[in-house]
């Protein structure tokens, strides 16, 4: 396992930062990257690779059986870390089908060609492949404020498209290890924030909109809840899972924080004023503009990290404000890559179609 690593979705953020990851932490794997560079995926998120001969970059659809196949045959694949996905709540409340068919059909086309090439034709024995599976704390849905937080035997309960299609992923990940013996695991993280992000997702919109003057949207009272967890614990935490993570099993992984919407954004409005102090638009904080909330908005999500952490030793260790600080801090430094981005994204259109007619509530 690790010699040669299918990396789907790495020219996204969290793919293209455990790449760079897994390069300085075992830089002999050859990794395959391959990613179909959507709005979300850039060549841009993994320039200057510390191995770049180890790298190899497939544009391509995970949904395309052949290609992946021969990908997993070609270049002698011994373990899939499968990123790749429609991954943003609000787009899949405007359009739900692309999230459908990437999602869950192209984890369905992986996981057949995973059972194909090394199950059938028996490439490797089935100890030394491994398929894990990259899902998110929504599966399991929301809850109230006295409520435990999810552990893995948690009943998922997903509320919105996006999180319904990773459920199914997951559901159907499970299913081929038990009907087929495909060596799997799922790790179920909480939400992720750091380099590389796109400017879709609550933190790095909030600092291209207070850099730019623009209104900070707050989503109905702002208290909604989530986990935070930054994104270099994260590849971490699958680093973990494939080294020492037992075939089958499913671990949860989180930042074991508990902010309201409102604290993240008014920490980074405090980070930027700090950063910035000449700044025509200091206080940032004057830029809080509530808006229309999310429809079906879930209000808090928390992890049980208890199984990670006694199994594998595995706990956070980047705290949220340190986090914050360094993230505010790469994106300052970084804002050639916002203005590539944004630019080849067609990101002004996703802007209209998100926050138009939604202010002033
Ligand atoms: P992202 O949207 O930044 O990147 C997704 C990548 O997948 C992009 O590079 C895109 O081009 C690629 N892609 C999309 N459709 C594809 C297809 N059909 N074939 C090949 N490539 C395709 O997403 P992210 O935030 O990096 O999330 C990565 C994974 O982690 C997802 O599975 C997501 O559900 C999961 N996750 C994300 C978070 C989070 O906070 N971002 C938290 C928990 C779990
Ligand atoms: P987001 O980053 O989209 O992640 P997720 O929906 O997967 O949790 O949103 C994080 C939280 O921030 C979520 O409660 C929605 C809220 N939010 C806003 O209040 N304003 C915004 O403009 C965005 C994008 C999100």
């Amino acid at each position: 396992m690790l010699k040669n690593v299918l990396v789907t979705g790495g020219a996204g953020f969290i793919g293209s930062n455990f790449i760079r990851y897994v390069q300085h932490k075992h830089p002999e794997a050859k990794l395959v990257n391959l990613d179909l560079l959507t709005y979300a995926g850039s060549l841009e998120n993994f320039k200057n690779l510390p191995n770049p001969q180890n790298h190899r970059f497939v544009q391509g659809d995970i949904c395309d059986q052949s290609l992946v196949e021969n990908l997993l045959r070609d270049e002698e694949i011994d373990t899939i870390v499968h990123f790749a996905a429609e991954s943003h709540v609000d787009r899949s409340l405007k359009g739900p089908d692309a999230f459908i068919q990437t999602n869950i059909m192209g984890t369905f086309v992986l996981l057949e060609a995973a059972r194909k090439v090394w199950l059938q034709e028996q490439k490797f024995n089935g100890n030394s492949v491994r398929f894990h599976h990259i899902s998110t704390d929504e599966v399991y849905g929301t809850l109230e404020p006295d409520d435990p937080a999810f552990e893995e035997t948690t009943p998922y309960a997903p509320t919105s498209p996006y999180a319904a299609s990773k459920a199914s992923s997951d559901h159907l990940v499970r299913a081929y290890a038990n009907s087929f013996g495909l060596p799997i695991t799922i790790s179920n993280c909480s939400n992720n924030y750091g380099p590389y992000q796109f400017p879709e997702k609550l933190i790095p919109l909030i600092i291209l909109n207070a850099l730019t003057g623009k209104p900070l949207p707050i989503y109905g009272d702002g208290m909604q809840i989530r986990d935070w967890l930054y994104v270099e614990d994260h590849c971490d935490a699958i680093w973990s899972v494939l080294n020492k993570g037992k075939v089958g099993e499913s671990y949860n992984v989180g930042g074991g924080n508990q902010p309201p919407n409102i604290e993240i954004v008014t920490t980074i409005c405090t980070l930027l004023d700090e950063a910035n102090p000449s700044s025509d638009f200091c206080p940032h904080a004057q830029l809080i503009t509530y808006v229309t909330d999310r429809p079906g908005h879930d209000r808090r999500y928390a992890m049980n990290i208890d199984k990670i952490y006694q199994e594998l030793d595995w706990k956070p260790s980047v705290d949220l404000q340190e986090g914050l600080r360094r993230t505010v801090n790469w994106y300052l430094n970084h804002i050639d890559w916002l203005t590539v981005i944004i630019k080849e994204k067609d990101y002004q259109n996703w802007v209209e179609i998100n926050y138009q007619g939604r202010e002033g509530q």
